[in-house]
């Protein structure tokens, strides 16, 4: 574990003032070096987050805990001896934005988290859409590029997971949620202000991701690093169980249309590139199997087309 070094906090308002180039060269670095950064003055309201919060730990006492703690008992995991690798310590739901929505269908949720949850998801949506024209100027890449490959012929694929990682008796035994990265463009996390968890690899160690009050943690899928041909990465990442606290996580996940063409930026390669071209959706059918395995196995599977015989696919849950 690596103590002394945190990623990068940028404050999203500089951009309107005379610090809008060193803004932009702190979020260009944190692309190239850490594929985090964590977001202020992103322009969501702190009061809606508050109400989200509120309500997301309401929602979980009320009608997740009992669940979770029944698959404990089913899955013999309420004493846990030796470390357990193959399952997740997080209990979850999944909210669907975009193409379609299925705020609607979800049970148990009263009409005022459901309205919060809808403007919240839109006010992510447009801030992704701000941050990927952000990128787009750092790269040099047009205006509208990266929104453009991700829109498809469906626009793109927008949803929410909503987290909580409850008390663990033995953290040491089992992970809140194991390593990974993240398949898609960009994610936008709006993490427990006060329980921690969330941890980076940066340079081979473990970095903290530290609770901090109404930011939006904002990390870089596979997807990216395949547009920007490596220049900038998907990180792995994970959470860690803890004996107190409940950590609250609501992670977005802002991908490509499933029929949307991935392939390296023309203006990104300089000869050929070690990167894979393919369609979105061909992707997520290799990664649903092999989510917590390195990228790297997956770019090259995708590379020779290979998708089902050259790593090994388990079934999980849905994913992002
Ligand atoms: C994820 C993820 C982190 C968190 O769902 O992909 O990395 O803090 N979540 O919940
Ligand atoms: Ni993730």
């Amino acid at each position: 574990m690596e103590e002394n070094i945190k990623p990068p906090v940028i404050d999203l308002s500089k951009l309107n003032d005379e610090e809008r180039d060193q803004t932009m060269a702190l979020i260009d670095d944190a692309c190239q070096n850490w594929g985090f950064f964590e977001l202020l003055n992103h322009g969501i309201p702190y009061d809606l987050m508050d109400n989200i919060e509120r309500m997301t730990k309401e929602h979980y006492k009320k009608f997740m805990e009992q669940k979770f703690k029944e698959m404990l008992r089913s899955k013999g995991l309420d004493t846990l001896e030796t470390e357990v690798e193959d399952i997740d310590w997080e209990s979850t739901f999944f909210l669907h934005h975009l193409p379609q929505t299925n705020l609607y269908d979800i049970p148990n949720m009263s009409d005022e988290y459901r309205t919060a949850m809808k403007d919240f998801g839109k006010r992510l949506e447009n801030l992704t859409e701000e941050l990927l024209d952000l990128l787009c100027e750092n790269l040099r890449l047009e205006k509208g590029y990266l929104k453009k490959v991700f829109r498809g012929t469906k626009g793109p694929t927008f949803g929410t997971k909503v987290s909580n990682y409850p008390p663990c008796p033995n953290p040491e035994m089992i992970k809140g949620l194991r390593a990974h990265t993240d398949a898609g463009g960009l994610i936008l996390l709006f993490q427990d202000d006060k329980v921690s968890g969330l941890q980076l690899l940066k340079d081979g160690d473990w970095v903290d991701v530290p609770p901090l009050k109404h930011s939006i943690v904002i990390n870089l899928g596979d997807q990216l690093e395949v547009i920007t041909n490596g220049k900038y990465k998907s990180v792995m990442h994970r959470v860690m169980t803890q004996k107190e606290g409940n950590r609250m996580s609501i992670a977005s996940f802002y991908n490509p249309g499933s029929d949307a063409e991935i392939s390296p930026a023309q203006s990104l390669v300089d000869k050929e590139s070690e990167y894979p071209s393919f369609v979105f959706d061909d992707y997520m059918k290799l990664y649903s199997g092999v989510k917590f395995q390195p990228k790297e196995p997956r770019f090259e599977a995708m590379k020779n087309a290979a998708v089902t015989t050259d790593v090994n696919p388990v079934a999980t849950e849905e994913t992002f």
